[in-house]
């Protein structure tokens, strides 16, 4: 049977998002198995080389060119951009220093289906505003502003943008950007680099809270934790955001509004460093944050940047009627019996696994979630989320 054709809007959000992360093992496959019925490669534009720009490269050369086909590459540090170009080996990669270079390209533009904005924060609201602006797909990593109003003004941006739909955009790329196009738009796929949210596993109980399944738990507000070990340390990747908070935490407040819609009232957290090196960026490692909201909802977060065994995250869901849990999935099922016992087979690396995120991933709010958490463990006290929103 001929499978069934994806639109280009699912098909553009399922490649970019597929370059959302690492991606590995029979998931992946999974993505790659969809994606091999489509025509031809989504042309990327990868802004920002370094940490997280190495995993969008990782999850590129995963998927393959005949997937995404990585056409420039954009640094402020041009050396480090021209050296990946010719590392990456594409023979048509070229590298740019910034992507307004590449906007005033006008050949090299139109070589530009989707753009990944994986330099620092401080960056991605201009460059959102710029991707959308020419209606480029465009995924940017988290958070899109640390200012809520930069937030709304994007997230109004890419509601608002629209690009041709395919045949009007096949006959431009045929004809160049001059061609003149008839018919309808699409909205242009824009995707925020909360990744938890792409994952099966974790999009399942926000359906079921939400009332998808028959005997919603959560018919009444309950309480929820979310708990998140992450092995950073190890690789000594700590990330350019400001601390864990920031960093690390902002993912558990996405899931948590992800999958309760609720945006807390207030917050309070208690955390301990055991890393010196961490404590000398006054910062913690290992943090336990309580937020209450005004539905009656209370949740936990509870997370610590060390991981032995690497990457593990859980939510349990309790409410009126049962409860729900959900956590990453094994990297495959192969199950080793020994005297010594049933060990688990070893959890996936970070990343989605596979699956369309919500594309308007971010509410202006969660930026003060964190700041909020931050500000608690600070000064010992509870701390409203109004003295920081
Ligand atoms: N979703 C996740 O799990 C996740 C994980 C890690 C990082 N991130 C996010 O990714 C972003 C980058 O983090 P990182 O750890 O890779 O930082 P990094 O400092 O390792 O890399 C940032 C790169 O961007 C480049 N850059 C800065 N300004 C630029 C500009 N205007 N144009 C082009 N390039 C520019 C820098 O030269 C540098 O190479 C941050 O916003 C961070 O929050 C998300």
């Amino acid at each position: 049977m001929e499978p069934e054709r994806l639109s280009n809007r699912e098909a553009l959000l399922e490649r970019i998002s597929s370059g959302c992360h690492e991606l590995d093992g029979p998931k992946a496959v999974g993505v790659s198995a969809s994606l091999a019925q489509l025509d031809s490669p989504v042309r990327i534009c990868l802004v920002g080389l370094g940490r997280a720009g190495a995993f969008h490269m990782q999850s590129l050369r995963f998927v393959g060119a005949r997937v995404a086909q990585l056409v420039c590459v954009v640094d402020t540090n041009l050396e480090l951009a021209r050296r990946t170009a010719t590392e990456f080996a594409a023979s048509d990669c070229v590298a740019r220093a910034t992507l307004e270079e590449v906007m005033a390209d006008v050949a090299l533009a139109g070589r530009v289906d989707a753009i990944i904005i994986a330099s620092t924060t401080d960056t991605h609201y201009g460059l959102c505003k710029l991707a959308l602006s020419a209606s480029k797909a465009t995924f940017t990593e988290k958070p899109i502003s640390h200012h809520a109003e930069e937030v709304d003004e994007v997230i109004c941006l890419a509601k608002a943008a629209r690009a041709p739909l395919p045949a009007a955009a096949a006959k431009r790329r045929e004809e160049g950007p001059e061609a003149t196009t008839q018919g309808g738009c699409e909205q242009v796929p824009f995707l925020v680099g909360y990744q938890r949210r792409c994952d099966r596993n974790f999009r399942a109980p926000r359906h079921r809270a939400a009332g998808g399944c028959q005997e919603p738990p959560n018919s009444r507000p309950g309480s929820l934790s979310v708990g998140a070990l992450r092995d950073l340390i190890a690789d000594g990747a700590l990330s350019s955001e400001p601390g864990i908070f920031h960093d690390m935490l902002s993912h558990d407040f996405d899931m948590i509004h992800f999958l309760t819609s609720e945006i807390p009232d207030e917050v309070f957290t208690v955390g301990h460093c055991y890393d010196p090196a961490i404590a000398a960026l006054d910062d913690v490692d290992t943090v336990v944050v309580t937020l209450r909201y005004a539905s009656g909802l209370l949740a936990t977060v509870d997370s610590s940047r060390v991981a032995a065994y690497g990457y593990d995250q859980r939510v349990e869901v309790f409410g009126e009627r049962g409860m729900l849990t959900a956590q990453n999935e094994s990297r495959h099922t192969v199950e080793l019996a020994t005297a010594a016992g049933m060990p688990p087979p070893p959890p996936p690396p970070p990343g989605m696994t596979e699956g369309v995120a919500d594309p308007m991933s971010e509410h202006a709010l969660l930026g003060a979630v964190a700041r909020a958490a931050e500000r608690s463990w600070r000064e010992g006290r509870n701390v409203k989320l109004a003295e920081v929103a």
